[in-house]
């Protein structure tokens, strides 16, 4: 603990400081209000701590990402995702017995009730499936709140949500395409059994390949979690309420949807599509990205914290060459992308602003080998992020003295003046 002098109108007020354990500095500015009469102005949050977290750790600068200190290249050799799950959400490796009672809960809890089975009939066919999985969630609320104020119940709870997701997600992509909902087998592994529901029939059992089950393994868990993301951030700002787990993680849903965080998987997929369909080059592409008077932006490229390769993207370059070297196959829209990051690594604005292949601009050519539709893209990211959204909340419940969060503003609206009635108030002129 140290302390930071910050002087305002000639007045000096001292501020404690301290360091996390990878030596991030920090001013506590809870008092500044009180001391002082200032806030502090940080549109986007960047340069604001909202928790201390234990989680996960990143060195944007360095490229390093590491889950409860475990480096995530670590994670590559024999990928479970049930086992990184329950590392967050926990805060150590299980042993074999924790694992495989953790794993039994989620094979207990893969069906849906059956009511449920009949919410997706309610949904257009081609709703959007991100908002059809946040609303199931919100809706798994209805069916296991008895769960929601009893902490012993906690493993419990945590099994049934990441389990159910998978299940949920399945059957909005089968409702998407007009075809027969398929149970959950208790045979399979937690990605298998998405596969299974997903692409079996009813007369057609699917043959899922281990490579591909793998290959979804790590997919999985190089999205895990990212520490205070938008998403996480609004899994945190809802449960900080005290509101229920299902809730808060509906709402990460609904965050990560958009094209700038999670739904920038299925941007970089429509961006590729566009090039290899001869509308664009690469190279046109990449100026149309620099042009300031254009909307576009290289999707997938640039990232809040990473100024450096995002480690993520780099294991899923990898995981692409394996993948597609065993299948046997060439995917075009993978050369593009290739085309597009050496265009950009030695473009003197993607270096100057330290813009560089995020986990979205891999994962979609990954999710293709895989069989995964494009609209189901974000969905499959969802699933991924679930055990941080739950691990977040958790670290949040848990703290004794967790306050809920409502950030101030600074006003800029009209100052104080009266109401005026319909007969004399003008049309404002153009
Ligand atoms: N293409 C072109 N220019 C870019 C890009 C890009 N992808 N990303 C940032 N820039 C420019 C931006 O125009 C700005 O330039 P200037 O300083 O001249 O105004 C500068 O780089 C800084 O960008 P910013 O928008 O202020 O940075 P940010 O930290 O607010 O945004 C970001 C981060 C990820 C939203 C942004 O880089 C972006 O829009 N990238 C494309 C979308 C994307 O891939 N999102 C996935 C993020 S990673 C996974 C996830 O969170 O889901």
């Amino acid at each position: 603990m140290g302390t930071a002098t910050l002087i305002i109108d000639g007045k000096s007020y001292e501020l404690p400081t301290f360091v996390g354990s990878e030596g991030e500095r920090a001013i506590d500015i809870s008092k500044l209000r009180e001391k002082t009469g200032y806030i502090t102005y940080d549109p986007g949050l960047g340069n604001t701590g909202m928790c201390k977290s234990a989680i996960t750790y990143i060195d944007g600068d360095a490229g390093i990402l590491r889950y409860r200190g475990i480096p995530i290249e670590q994670f590559a050799e024999h990928p479970n995702f049930i086992e990184v799950a329950w590392l967050l959400i926990f805060g150590r490796l299980p042993t074999k017995d924790e694992l495989a009672r953790f794993s039994e809960r989620l094979t207990q809890n893969a069906p849906l009730h059956e009511a449920m089975r009949h919410h997706f009939e309610g949904f257009p066919v081609n709703a959007p499936p991100m908002a059809v999985v946040s609303a199931m969630i919100s809706t798994l609320s209805c069916f296991h709140y008895h769960l929601f104020n009893d902490d012993s119940q906690f493993e419990e709870l945590a099994a049934r949500l990441i389990s159910k997701v998978r299940t949920i997600a399945a059957y909005a992509y089968k409702r998407s395409i007009g075809r027969p909902y398929i149970y959950p087998d208790p045979r399979l592994r937690y990605c298998a059994n998405l596969l299974h529901m997903m692409f079996s029939m009813p007369y057609d059992q699917y043959i899922v390949d281990p490579d591909i089950e793998d290959a979804l393994n790590l997919v999985f868990i190089l999205h895990a979690d990212h520490e205070q993301n938008c998403s996480t951030t609004a899994v945190r700002v809802v449960g900080s309420s005290r509101a229920n787990l299902f809730a808060s993680c509906a709402a990460g849903v609904c965050a990560l949807w958009g094209p700038l965080h999670g739904g920038a998987n299925v941007e970089v997929m429509e961006m590729l599509e566009k090039i290899h369909q001869g509308g664009l080059t690469p190279e046109k592409y990449i100026e149309l990205a620099k042009d300031k008077s254009s909307p576009v932006r290289l999707m997938g490229f640039g990232h809040r914290v990473y100024k450096n390769y995002d480690p993520r993207a780099k294991m899923l370059k990898a995981a692409c060459d394996r993948v597609f070297a065993k299948l046997k196959r060439r995917d075009p829209l993978l050369d593009i992308a290739r085309k597009l990051e050496e265009l950009a690594l030695k473009d003197s604005y993607f270096i100057e602003r330290k813009l560089y292949p995020n986990v979205d601009f891999y994962s979609g050519i990954l999710f293709r080998a895989i069989g995964i539709p494009t609209e189901m893209f974000t969905v499959m990211f969802a699933i991924g992020r679930l055990p941080g959204w739950i691990a977040q909340w958790k670290e949040q419940h848990d703290e004794a003295n967790a306050k809920i969060v409502r950030p101030r503003q600074i006003y800029t609206g009209e100052t104080q003046h009266d109401y005026v009635p319909f007969e004399q108030r003008r049309a404002p002129s153009a």
